[in-house]
């Protein structure tokens, strides 16, 4: 077996794996994410490593898997967040997570300073939920504990160390903290010298699919596992959701809505230039890319909307009633920009808006509302990819728009594409066991791994008259941030 860590924002998530691809056995544990101030998100990187091990417990004790039947273990993380570490490698203050943006100051800062040179070297815009604008947050506002800094992480690689003992950072996580010279894949010494961060500072590079250490005995004793197993690098979350969903060819994009919402495109080289209107990652598929915009809330506006509005439902039956609305939910618009916005507008004061309310709407318009809004703005990530030239003729989906009907045929219908659902979707956490099995070598690459681990599901053909109703809404839609802007 090979256990894929999903290490998410709301919880974390590890599947066992066979070598058939089949899942085995399956826990998760969720934690907190203190919002200590509007902008500001954060988590305790120990209630990471507890969570995890409270998981594999589970997995060994409740779901019977073996822990000498593990051979491998690897990971998918949130992207972006910043773990500080001192010399004896604890951590210093609490993470600063992907979604925060208290970094604006900073982000100006860096552009200031850099430019478009800044863009030129990393294949990225310095927008405040990157790594390095937390860095300087923290050099800025908390000199004491600036000084104390050893060296720093990312979320899933602060686990990585936890459960073997060895410092490193991956490449995908890497470019996500855009301090890496996206075409050599080395630190940057031009943005630490120009930004003033000692190089000391900088971690070890390593693939996704490199050993990284044995469990080490410390943690084998408090998961109830086994130092047989091997630990792999892993990937960014949105690197490992393309894996795991068989995103290998550029004219295939993923959807993914979790706490945020991805659109995801699969690059063979750095060709295209995006300019920084989209992020551009290095892949766990070793020398190949990926490019993404991202809607920092996705998933997250629906979970904020069901316990705000609609705490005594589960997702299914909401999601469900929001069918017995029409398209475009008698007249509702929602934006999605509850927590400020990353892609297409990088601004992280913008808040989200229901526009058109009517005294006859009733609930399930402002669910349907809020699904189409989330879904729009994944749309107008798509329209920037339909700018620059891709030409992606087909989505697939994975997330929370992928375990409602309802939800994966607005894709479909927004969208204007055919959208298809795995069987049996796990998120990211897939990706990270596949990692696990390439690392092993049980698989000569990741498509032939991909031909015995993904199990496609149903395709949603787009309704065309549904589509082209949601392409006259799309319009509408666009005009609210401008509106909005002004207002904010
Ligand atoms: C990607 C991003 C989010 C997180 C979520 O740039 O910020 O998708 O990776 O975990």
């Amino acid at each position: 077996n090979v256990l894929g860590i999903d290490l998410g924002t709301g919880s974390v998530k590890v599947t066992a794996v066979n070598k058939l691809g089949d899942i085995v056995g399956q826990e998760s544990t969720s934690y907190p994410n203190p919002q200590p101030q509007p902008g500001w998100s954060e988590q305790n990187p120990n209630d990471w490593v507890n969570g995890t091990i409270a998981a594999i417990r589970k997995l060994v004790n409740d779901d019977n898997v073996d822990p000498v039947s593990i051979s491998g273990a690897s990971f998918s993380g949130q992207m972006h967040g910043l773990v500080l570490l001192d010399k004896n490698n604890h951590v210093i203050r609490p993470a600063i997570l992907w979604n925060d943006t208290r970094t604006t100051k900073q982000r100006k800062e860096i552009e200031d300073k850099l430019g478009k040179r800044f863009v030129e070297i990393t294949g990225n815009q310095p927008l405040e939920g990157f790594t390095i604008t937390k860095l300087l947050w923290v050099k800025e506002n908390e000199p004491e504990n600036w000084a104390k800094v050893k060296t720093f992480l990312l979320p899933k690689d602060y686990l990585r160390f936890k459960m073997t003992g060895n410092i490193a950072v991956d490449f995908s996580d890497a470019t996500g903290t855009t301090l890496l010279d996206i075409h050599d894949n080395k630190w940057s010494l031009e943005i630490c010298q120009v930004l003033g961060i000692p190089e000391k500072i900088l971690p070890p590079l390593i693939q996704s699919i490199d050993y990284a250490g044995n469990v080490i005995p410390d943690f084998a004793d408090e998961a109830d596992m086994s130092t047989i197993t091997k630990v792999y690098g892993g990937a960014a979350d949105n690197s490992a959701g393309a894996v795991g969903a068989g995103i290998m060819s550029p004219n295939n994009a993923l959807v993914s809505v979790g706490t945020s919402g991805v659109v995801l495109h699969h690059e063979v080289d750095l060709s295209t230039d995006y300019g920084g209107r989209l992020q551009m990652e290095d892949h766990s598929i070793p020398n190949t890319y990926y490019s993404m915009g991202v809607t920092l809330a996705a998933g997250d506006s629906l979970t904020w909307y069901k316990n705000t509005f609609v705490p005594d439902e589960d997702f299914t039956e909401m999601t469900d009633e929001a069918g017995n609305s029409p398209i475009g939910a008698n007249g509702l618009l929602f934006t999605p920009y509850i927590a400020g916005e990353r892609m297409p507008h990088a601004d992280s004061q913008i808040r989200g808006s229901f526009v058109g309310i009517d005294r006859t709407q009733v609930r399930r318009d402002f669910t349907r509302a809020v699904m189409e809004g989330i879904t729009f703005s994944l749309k107008d990530i798509l329209t920037i990819y339909d700018e620059i030239g891709a030409t992606i003729d087909h989505v697939t989906s994975i997330g929370g728009g992928a375990k409602s009907a309802v939800w994966t045929q607005i894709q479909a219908d927004i969208f204007d594409k055919p959208v298809t659902t795995l069987k049996n979707e796990q998120g990211p956490g897939i990706g990270a066991a596949m990692i696990a099995a390439v690392g092993l070598g049980w698989f000569t690459g990741f498509p032939a791994c991909a031909d015995q681990f993904i199990k496609f599901g149903k395709t949603y053909e787009p309704i065309q008259a549904n589509a082209d109703k949601y392409a006259k809404l799309f319009k509408i839609y666009q005009q609210i941030y401008p509106q909005t802007k002004k207002i904010s």
